[in-house]
C-alpha cells in the first residue's frame, strides 16, 4: 500500500487497482452523461440503457438527478449556484462509481455549458460520453408528463429550465439523440452503438 501527501489530506491507495477491477468486471467503466430539458427523455433513457446493459452482463447505476435530489442534493434548489453543486455532487459520485469499476449513466438536466465541462473535468475526459437529449422546449412542454411545463408557464415554478431559466446546448458533444424524431428504443441503440465502438467489448 502507498500513501500519497498532498496538504493535511492525504490520499492512501489499496491494493486494488482499477486494471483489477475491469479485469474483474470485464468492461472499461465510463458516465453516459445525459443532459436535455425536462422530459426530454433522460431518465427513460438512462434507464433502459441500464436494463439493456445489466442484461448483457454489464455493471452499470443510473445517477437520476430527481432521485438524488431526495438525498445527496436534499439541501440544493435550481437556482444556478445549486444547480452547480448538484453536478458537482453527482459528477464526484459519478467518478468513484467508475473508480470501482461500474459504468454510470447520469440524467440530470446540467443545463449549463460550464457545469458540464467541471463534470467532464471531474470524471475525466476519457471516460466522459457527454450525450445531448436534443428535444426543444416545444416538444417537452407538449408532452409534460409531471405538468411541471404548464405550472411553469403560469408563472408557479420560478427558474424553470427553458421557460424562465437558460438551457445552454452542448457544442460538441460526443452523441446528439433526437428524441423528438426517434423511439426510445432507437435513442438507446444510438448510445449502444457508440459504447460498442469506443469503450465496451459487448457481444453483438
Ligand atoms: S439540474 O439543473 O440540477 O441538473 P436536475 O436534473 O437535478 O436539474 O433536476 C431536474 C428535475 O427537477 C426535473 O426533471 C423536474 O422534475 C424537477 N424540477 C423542479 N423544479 C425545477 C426547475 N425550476 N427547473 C427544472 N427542473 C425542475
Amino acid at each position: 500500500m502507498q500513501q500519497q501527501a498532498r496538504g493535511p489530506v492525504q490520499r492512501f491507495h489499496g491494493a486494488i487497482t482499477l486494471k483489477d477491477r475491469m479485469r474483474m468486471l470485464r468492461q472499461k467503466p465510463v458516465t453516459i452523461w445525459l443532459t436535455g430539458l425536462s422530459a426530454a427523455g433522460k431518465s427513460t433513457i438512462a434507464f433502459e440503457l441500464e436494463r439493456q446493459l445489466v442484461s448483457l452482463g454489464q455493471a452499470c447505476y443510473v445517477l437520476d438527478g430527481d432521485n438524488v435530489r431526495h438525498g445527496l442534493g436534499r439541501d440544493l434548489g435550481f437556482n444556478q449556484q445549486d444547480r452547480h453543486e448538484n453536478i458537482r455532487r453527482v459528477a464526484h459520485v459519478a467518478q468513484l462509481m467508475n473508480d470501482a469499476g461500474l459504468i454510470v449513466i447520469t440524467a440530470l438536466i446540467s443545463p449549463m455549458r460550464a457545469d458540464r465541462a467541471m463534470a467532464r473535468h471531474i470524471i475525466g475526459a476519457g471516460n466522459f460520453i457527454e450525450t445531448y437529449l436534443s428535444a426543444s422546449v416545444d416538444t417537452c412542454a407538449r408532452r409534460d408528463p409531471k405538468g411541471l411545463y404548464a405550472k411553469a408557464l403560469a408563472g408557479k415554478i420560478p427558474s424553470f429550465t427553458g421557460i424562465s431559466a437558460p438551457y445552454e446546448a452542448p457544442l460538441d458533444p460526443e452523441l446528439e439523440i433526437d428524441t423528438a424524431s426517434l423511439t426510445l428504443s432507437e435513442s438507446v441503440a444510438g448510445i449502444f452503438a457508440h459504447l460498442r465502438e469506443n469503450c465496451l467489448a459487448l457481444p453483438a
